[in-house]
C-alpha cells in the first residue's frame, strides 16, 4: 500500500514526533496537522482547525480524504473524536471515548485496576472538609492528593508537609467537589507505551521523563521537560512482571469491552526496589515528551503501524523496535 494522507491532531512535541515519524514512512504520501506547530509546518501541512473542535476535525478529515487520522492529546480523545470519525468510517488511532475514561477519572482507573487485580496504591475519595483530618491520618506522609480531571500531569501534590496537603484536599473539595488520596508508591518512574487494538498489543521500550521542577527532582510535577529511551530502570524482568500483571490483564479487559480499545495504553509505572512494578497513572495516548524519543526507535513503517492499530487489524502487522 502506498500514499496514504494522514491527519494528526494537537500541537505539541508529541505530534511534531508523530508527524516526522509518518512523514518517513513509505505508507504515507502527506501529512496533514491540524492546528500542529512551528515544527510541525516543516515536515506537514498545517491547518487551522482547534483540537477541542470535534465536528471541524472530522470535516477536515473528510475534506482531506484522509485515510488515517492520529489523535495526539487525550482531551479530544475523552471528548469523542474517534467515536464521531468511526461514525463517519474513518479510521482513527487513539481509543474511543469510552475508553478514553482511563485517563478521563482517576477513580474509574483504579475500580477498573480493583477489579482486575493490577498493582496500584491504595486510594480514597473525599468529599466533605470535615473528614480531611481522618483521611491524612489513614495515610503515612508524604501525602499523595489527586484532582479527578485532567490536569496534564499538574493536578498531583506530593507533599510531606501537613498544611499543604490539608491546603490542597481542601481547595480540590471546594473546586470540583471531592478529591483523592493515594497511598505514596516510591521507587523509580517509567513509562510502557503500549499500542494495542483487540487483534494484540505491542509493548515499545520503556522510557523515563523529568517530571520536577529544579535540581535533584525537588520541585513541583510538570507534565515532562525531557525523556529518554530506553530506560535502564525496566529491566527484563520489570518488563516480564509488567506484561504479565499489568498489561495482559488490560489488554484482556479493553479488547472485550463494547467498543475495542484502538491506540496506545501508556503505563505509568513505579518500580520499586524489588523490582515490582505498581501502576501510577493510565494515560490513554503516546507520552509527551515520552514520543519523541520513542517513535524515533521504531524500524516499522510508522503508518503501517497506527493504521493497522486503527482497523484492529495490528497482529497482522510484525514491528521491529
Ligand atoms: P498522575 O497525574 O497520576 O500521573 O501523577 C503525576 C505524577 O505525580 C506521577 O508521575 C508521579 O511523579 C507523582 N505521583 C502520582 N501518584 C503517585 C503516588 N501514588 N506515589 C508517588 N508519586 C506519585
Ligand atoms: N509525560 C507524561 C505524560 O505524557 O502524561
Amino acid at each position: 500500500m502506498s500514499g496514504m494522507e494522514v491527519l494528526v491532531v494537537g500541537s505539541g512535541g508529541r505530534e511534531h514526533a508523530l508527524a516526522i515519524g509518518l512523514s518517513k514512512s513509505d505508507s504515507v504520501s502527506s501529512v496533514h496537522c491540524s492546528p500542529g506547530n512551528a515544527g510541525t509546518s516543516m515536515v506537514a501541512t498545517n491547518h487551522d482547525v482547534p483540537a477541542s473542535d470535534t465536528e471541524g476535525i472530522v470535516n477536515l478529515a473528510k475534506d482531506l480524504r484522509v485515510s488515517l487520522v492520529v489523535v495526539g492529546p487525550e482531551a479530544p480523545l475523552v471528548n469523542g473524536l474517534s467515536d464521531r470519525l468511526r461514525q463517519e468510517s474513518i479510521p482513527s488511532f487513539g481509543p474511543h471515548s469510552e475508553g478514553a475514561i482511563l485517563e478521563g477519572s482517576k477513580t474509574h482507573a483504579k475500580t477498573v485496576m480493583a477489579a482486575l487485580g493490577v498493582p496500584t496504591g491504595r486510594f480514597e475519595r473525599i468529599d466533605e472538609i470535615d473528614s480531611i483530618g481522618a483521611s491524612l491520618e489513614s495515610f503515612e506522609p508524604p501525602w499523595v492528593i489527586k484532582r479527578d480531571v485532567l490536569a496534564g500531569g499538574k493536578g498531583v501534590t506530593v507533599t510531606s508537609s501537613r498544611s499543604e496537603a490539608y491546603e490542597a484536599l481542601r481547595s480540590g473539595i471546594e473546586t470540583d467537589g471531592f478529591v483523592l488520596m493515594e497511598e505514596h508508591l516510591s521507587g523509580e518512574e517509567a513509562s510502557v507505551l503500549v499500542i494495542m487494538d483487540e487483534s494484540g498489543y505491542v509493548m515499545l521500550p520503556a522510557s523515563q521523563d523529568h517530571k520536577r521542577v529544579g535540581n535533584n527532582d525537588q520541585g513541583p510535577n510538570t507534565g515532562g521537560m525531557g525523556a529518554y529511551a530506553p530506560a535502564p530502570v525496566a529491566t527484563p524482568s520489570v518488563l516480564a512482571r509488567t506484561r504479565e500483571e499489568i498489561v495482559e490483564p488490560m489488554h484482556h479487559h479493553l479488547r472485550n469491552s463494547e467498543t475495542p480499545y484502538r491506540g496506545c495504553l501508556y503505563v505509568g509505572l513505579m518500580i520499586d526496589e524489588d523490582g515490582a512494578p505498581s501502576v501510577v497513572e493510565f494515560n490513554v495516548r503516546l507520552g509527551d515528551p515520552e514520543a519523541q524519543v520513542t517513535i524515533p526507535l521504531f524500524q516499522t513503517d510508522l503508518g503501517l503501524v497506527l493504521l493497522a492499530a486503527a482497523q484492529g487489524n495490528l497482529a497482522d502487522v510484525e514491528l521491529s523496535l
